[in-house]
């Protein structure tokens, strides 16, 4: 069977089924083409929870799923491919946190939305990608002890020199790949091109960058831009989108090792056989930890996320 005939199978089924399909942007362009929606990870959750649909399925990693489920409790809220964790949401746990805030009794814990539940669970604000400066600048607290990513923390933290910051070694795999070599070489390879990083890369990157920030605003900056030409510094699924989106731009990579393998499992058999109902996983939270956790998401809210 073609791709085509494929994505017509599995969109007759969503249609039948009434099922709303969340695609992160780092899915591979013929999961996004049958999405409902697609986008960055707390943007999806946050637009899911005003769907019509009761069943909702996430084709992205596990954090995003339950981030859904924690906004929508009500909705049945399915992972497409199980295996699709992030390794940077679990390199750290509850134990650890506790230690380090026990240590640390007057810093303020903030977390990127890239953790687990039980995680979000003993942290006090949670921030996305894009709102990490704004809702930091925004806390009365002076102290800030970053969770997970030492790249994303330490971006916020040169910007918010007023604060003190504490960061632990937590970090992406996938855009830990790319480092000054990969840039030096992208730089040679295409000089009149516009380097757009996410806050995820190392500091040689983003400190060489000409733009910096989430998925949606590397898409969202390309797109309205006058410049032809970009290297992109983030998953390469953002470029193939750009480059179909934006046929008259030339786009790319800064290295080609940005794949991030847990967004790459998810096949269009995950979403047909998540359909059918002979596949993906139900996301089930504790009502106490899922409550615990939405308590960061909404002070996120509330600061103005
Ligand atoms: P955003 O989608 O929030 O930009 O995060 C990037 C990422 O790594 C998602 O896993
Ligand atoms: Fe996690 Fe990085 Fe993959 Fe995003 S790109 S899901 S942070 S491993």
């Amino acid at each position: 069977m073609g791709i085509k005939a494929f994505q017509e199978e599995v969109l007759k089924l969503k249609k039948e089924k009434d099922v709303c399909i969340l695609a992160h942007s780092y899915q591979s362009r013929e999961i996004t083409e049958i999405a409902d929606l697609v986008g960055d990870s707390f943007a999806l959750s946050a637009a899911a929870a005003k769907m019509p649909q009761k069943t909702v399925i996430m084709c992205g990693v596990r954090f995003m799923a339950e981030t859904v489920k924690i906004l929508s409790p009500e909705k049945t809220v399915y992972l497409a491919n199980p295996l699709a964790g992030c390794p940077m949401a679990d390199q750290m746990d509850r134990d650890l946190i506790r230690q380090v805030r026990e240590r640390f009794p007057d810093y303020t814990v903030v977390c990127y939305i890239n953790t687990t539940t039980e995680l979000k669970t003993v942290c006090d604000v949670c921030v996305t990608s894009s709102s990490a400066v704004r809702i930091i600048e925004k806390l009365p607290d002076k102290n800030i002890l970053f969770i997970p990513d030492k790249q994303l923390g330490g971006y916020v933290a040169k910007r918010l020199p007023e604060k003190n910051f504490k960061l632990l070694s937590g970090g992406c795999p996938t855009h830990l790949r790319a480092g000054r070599r990969a840039l030096e070489k992208a730089r040679a390879l295409y000089p009149d091109a516009l380097l757009l990083a996410h806050p995820e890369c190392l500091p040689d990157i983003t400190e060489a960058a000409d733009y910096v920030g989430s998925t949606s605003g590397i898409v969202a900056y390309a797109k309205q831009s006058g410049a032809r030409e970009f290297i992109i510094g983030t998953e390469l699924s953002i470029l193939a989108h750009l480059q179909y989106d934006c046929p008259e731009k030339r786009f790319y990579p800064l290295s080609i090792d940005l794949v991030c393998h847990n967004m790459k499992i998810t096949t269009l058999t995950d979403v047909r056989d998540c359909l059918r109902g002979t596949g993906g996983e139900r996301i089930t939270l504790d009502e106490e930890t899922r409550l615990q956790a939405k308590k960061c998401i909404d002070r996120m809210i509330a600061l103005g996320n």
